[in-house]
C-alpha cells in the first residue's frame, strides 16, 4: 500500500526541551494508524509538524510521496489534510451547522462572487448545506444544527470539531485526543464514527489516544513514542505485549 504522510528524523527543540527528538512514522493510505505516548512525549508537537502548525530543527516530511517542508497549514487543507485539536477549539457561539460550514471554507468560490451573491455562489452555498448536513448525520448531529456549540455537551462538541474537520473533504484526518474528557458511552460513540469515516469515506486516520479501548480496536498499526522519540510500533497485539511499552507507558492497564 502507498505511504500517505511520512515523517522522518523530525527534531523540534523549545529551548532546552526538545519535543520530538528524530522521531519517523509512516502513515499508509486508507489505515487507522495511531500514535501513542506518555504525557509529554511530543505527539501534538508531532502532529503540529505534519500540519505544518510548527516548524521543525531537522529532518522532512512528505504528504503522498511529495516533500511538504516548506508548506503552510491552508496548503495542507488544499491537499486534503485535516485536523482536530487536542483542547476544543471551536465557535461557541455560533451553530453547529455555521461551525461545519467553516470548515467547507476552502471549497468556496470567490470571495467576490460570494458578497454579492451571484447565482453561481448561491447554488455553491445551497450544496455546501447539503453537504454539511450529511457530514450532520454521519455524526449524529442532525438534531443540533441550529443549536450555538457552547449550549452542547462535551461529546457533541468534539463530533462537532470532526465534522467541521470532514467539510474540507479532506483524504486525511488527524485527530488529537479525540475522545479526552468523553464518557464511556461518547467513546464508544466516537469508536464508530471514527471507523465509518475511515470505512465508508475512505479518509486515512492518524489518531492520538491515551483511551487504550480506543486505540487498541480502531488502529490497525500503532506508533508508540517516549522522550519524543520512536519507542516501538506495531499492531495492538504486538504493542500491547511489548514490555519496554510497558514499562514505559502501559503499565498495568494491559493486565486489566
Ligand atoms: N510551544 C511550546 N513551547 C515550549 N515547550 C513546548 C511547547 N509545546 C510543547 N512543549 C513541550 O514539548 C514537550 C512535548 O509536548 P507535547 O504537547 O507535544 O506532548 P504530548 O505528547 O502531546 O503530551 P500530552 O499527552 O500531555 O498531550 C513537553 O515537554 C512540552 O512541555
Ligand atoms: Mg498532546
Amino acid at each position: 500500500m502507498a505511504s500517505h504522510l511520512r515523517c522522518e528524523q523530525i527534531l523540534v527543540r523549545f529551548g532546552g526541551v526538545v519535543a520530538c527528538d528524530k522521531v519517523s512514522l509512516d502513515v499508509e493510505e486508507g489505515k487507522i494508524v495511531g500514535l501513542i505516548g506518555p504525557n509529554g512525549a511530543g505527539k501534538t508537537t508531532l502532529f503540529n509538524v505534519l500540519t505544518r502548525f510548527q516548524a521543525h530543527d531537522a529532518g522532512h516530511v512528505y504528504y503522498r510521496g511529495e516533500l511538504i517542508d516548506r508548506k503552510r497549514p491552508h496548503e495542507m487543507v488544499l491537499m486534503g489534510m485535516a485536523r482536530t485539536f487536542q483542547n476544543i477549539n471551536l465557535f461557541g457561539e455560533q451553530s453547529t451547522l455555521d461551525n461545519i460550514l467553516i470548515g467547507a471554507h476552502r471549497l468556496t468560490g470567490s470571495p467576490i462572487a460570494n458578497m454579492y451573491s451571484l447565482p453561481g455562489s448561491r447554488r455553491r452555498e445551497r450544496e455546501l448545506a447539503r453537504r454539511a448536513g450529511e457530514i450532520a448525520e454521519m455524526l449524529r448531529l442532525s438534531g443540533q444544527l441550529d443549536t450555538a456549540v457552547k449550549h452542547l455537551p462535551y461529546g457533541f462538541q468534539k463530533r462537532v470539531e470532526i465534522a467541521r474537520a470532514l467539510a474540507s473533504e479532506p483524504r486525511l484526518i488527524l485527530l488529537d485526543e479525540p475522545v479526552a474528557g468523553c464518557n464511556d458511552e461518547e467513546t464508544a460513540e466516537l469508536r464508530e464514527v471514527v471507523k465509518r469515516i475511515n470505512r465508508e469515506l475512505g479518509v486515512t486516520v492518524l489518531m492520538v489516544e491515551h483511551d487504550m479501548s480506543m486505540v487498541m480496536n480502531c488502529c490497525e498499526h500503532i506508533y508508540v513514542v517516549n522522550f519524543g522519540a520512536n519507542l516501538a510500533q506495531g499492531s495492538p497485539a504486538e504493542i500491547r505485549a511489548n514490555p519496554s511499552v510497558i514499562s514505559a507507558y502501559l503499565g498495568q492497564e494491559v493486565e486489566a
